[in-house]
């Protein structure tokens, strides 16, 4: 069933000390009685105490990355069964910094998602036009073809597993928030793009989060569109404040 998501990418921030009181902040400051999925993505030396800090609280944990093989000679990488180990079952993966800093492509992303669809993982899958791509008209293009290419080599059932994630690149940390409209005419795109591929039952019961410069002001009115079922948050998942302002405005 389609469900209400606001899932925080951490990014590269926050250290041990650091990540411990965000998170006790942040048990203080959610709601521990909403309907929605509440998930946190710290970095990958934070998850352990991460999973083991929220293990009796209704916020899971998300891994931001993981590495398409199953092991291997592959320096600095981590593997899915790895995350599975200490209990992260979540994974963001397609990110556009991922794709765009350490050149992940849409043949690499289709590789991690089938392997995380093997670890029964659920995957937060991103993608999204650039400024120039809208700028010419061709950011549903855009969208479609990182959806074609990074996910439509799954089967119908596989989709129980997928969360999708909009983040118009434009959008990201820049302050330059998508309008409601425009989030909700691309999200109405995508869902009807999922329809056309794998029928109306999968395509209205996936989420599709919206994600670009997300704050406690804009949240509401973003979220109150028909398709669009949370956001991704990344500089206002950093301030508990914040982060439980937009969780409240689902
Ligand atoms: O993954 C979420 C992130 O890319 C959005 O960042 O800082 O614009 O909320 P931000």
């Amino acid at each position: 069933m389609r469900q209400k998501i606001v899932a925080g990418n951490w990014k590269m921030h926050k250290n041990a000390e650091e990540t411990e009181d965000l998170l006790n902040d942040l048990i203080d400051k959610l709601p521990n009685d909403i309907e929605a999925q509440i998930i946190v993505a710290p970095t990958f030396v934070n998850l352990s105490s991460a999973v083991d800090h929220l293990e009796f609280t209704n916020i899971g944990v998300a891994a931001q990355n993981m590495h398409q093989n199953e092991s291997g000679a592959y320096t600095g990488e981590i593997s899915a069964a790895m995350l599975k180990s200490i209990g992260v079952n979540i994974v963001i993966l397609g990110h556009s910094e991922r794709r765009a800093y350490f050149h992940e492509t849409d043949t690499i992303l289709a590789q991690k998602v089938t392997t995380a669809l093997k670890h029964d993982m659920t995957i937060i899958f991103c993608f999204g036009e650039e400024l120039k791509d809208r700028q010419n008209k061709q950011h549903f293009n855009v969208v479609e073809n990182q959806l074609r290419d990074g996910l439509f080599h799954i089967e119908n059932k596989d989709w129980e597993q997928i969360v999708l994630a909009y983040e118009p690149v434009w959008a990201i940390g820049t302050g330059e928030t998508a309008s409601p409209d425009q989030a909700q005419e691309m999200h109405e795109f995508i869902r009807e793009t999922i329809r056309k591929r794998f029928g109306s039952d999968v395509a209205e019961d996936v989420s599709i989060l919206y994600g670009g410069s997300v704050k406690p002001d804009n949240a509401k009115e973003i979220f109150s569109k028909p398709d669009v079922d949370g956001g991704l948050i990344g500089g206002a998942a950093l301030k508990a404040d914040d982060f439980a302002a937009i969780v409240n405005s689902i």
